[in-house]
């Protein structure tokens, strides 16, 4: 998988992050090379990176090379403030956060010792933390491919692939194992309104990989489960509260109420660094909301909604614990009760 794709890394040179912009797929594939703060602001803002665990990638190595150029004396406040700036930039994903304050509490741990050191040390931290994804995206694709069958066929929301993660990506792991195993699963991808990540983007790793996928509008999934076509959801996650409750793309949730009306066991696959115990239920999840014109005109050639329309855009919703037959993790397949279990395992 690894030279498959690379959505994320740094620069030959050290002076940039180099990101796969997830914004020009699936017509191109084009790479920018981000330096200063506001580039890599923008970037996470505007889905350019995207995908809870590698938006935690993308700012650990964008922290490494902002710290750079920070001079002696002014080298704390500034890696501070860039903590701030940058997980201000998207609140759900817990990644963000996470892996930003991981190279904050690196580098503050390190206070006295010399400052080339301690970029070095953020540079080893960043590098750790990809290589940490990859290894738990790698556990996580074989252990939701023992919950599969050869022959089945599963439903996907938003993008949870490698351009999301990285290598294997965590939803869609197991597909991607299978297909190299020769072992045929197939898909049936929500477009997932408004940002069309399953269009743009599942869609386009799946035919990539050489699986056999069909793209449907969101509200067809009802239909294909009453029909018997789908035999599994898998979706990603962007935030796990302590009870179970996940935060993943709009529309998951429907997906998952719709499942459990049919029968379709619903597998949410995630790293440990998107489980957050200190929410203790998905109440205490922030929502991101964005601009009402990603649905009013977005990816239109002329809106599809009257000037000036008042629009409600959740970025996510949260799936409630009840409705989920199974978390798969880098630590295994985890069954309810999820409260008891997730904090055995990661407490
Ligand atoms: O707004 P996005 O595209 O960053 O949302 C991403 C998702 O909801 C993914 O399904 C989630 O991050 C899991 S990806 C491994």
């Amino acid at each position: 998988m690894s030279d498959k794709v690379k959505n994320i890394a740094l620069s030959p040179d050290g002076s940039a992050v180099r990101i796969l912009d997830q914004t020009r797929l699936p017509g191109e594939v084009v790479y920018l090379d981000l330096h200063g703060r506001e580039e890599m602001y923008e970037a996470i803002k505007a889905l350019r990176v995207r995908g809870a665990p590698a938006i935690g990638i993308f700012a650990a190595w964008g922290l490494y090379v902002l710290a750079r150029s920070y001079g002696e004396d002014e080298f704390f406040p500034r890696l501070d403030d860039d903590c701030d700036y940058l997980i201000s930039c998207r609140p759900t994903a817990v990644n963000l956060a996470r892996q930003a304050e991981r190279m904050r509490a690196l580098a503050h741990g390190m206070q006295g010792r010399p400052i080339p050191d301690i970029v070095a040390a953020l540079g080893r931290e960043a590098k750790a933390i990809h290589e940490e994804d990859v290894a738990m995206c790698r556990t996580i694709a074989e252990a939701g491919l023992s919950l599969l069958h050869p022959g089945d066929t599963v439903l996907t929301h938003c993008n949870a692939g490698p351009l999301a993660t990285s290598e294997y990506g965590t939803g869609l792991g197991p597909l991607l194992l299978a297909a190299e195993r020769g072992v045929e699963i197939k898909a049936y991808v929500d477009e997932t309104r408004p940002l069309l990540q399953g269009a743009r983007l599942t869609a386009w790793e799946l035919m990539n990989a050489g699986i056999d996928c069909t793209l449907i509008c969101d509200n067809m999934a009802a239909l294909a489960m009453k029909q018997g076509r789908i035999r599994a959801v898998l979706a990603g996650c962007d935030r796990m509260a302590a009870n179970g409750d996940a935060a993943n793309k709009i529309g998951t949730s429907g997906a998952a109420i719709i499942a459990q009306h049919y029968g379709v066991p619903v597998y949410i696959l995630l790293p440990s660094s998107t489980i957050d115990l200190s929410c203790p239920t998905g109440a205490d999840i922030p929502i991101e909301e964005r601009d009402g014109e990603e649905i009013r005109s977005m990816w239109y050639v002329q809106p599809m909604a009257p000037a000036g329309v008042k629009c409600w855009d959740p970025a996510f919703d949260v799936t409630d614990h009840e409705l989920i037959t199974a978390v798969v993790t880098e630590k295994g397949v985890i069954y309810p009760p999820y409260d008891v279990n997730l904090k055995k395992l990661f407490g």
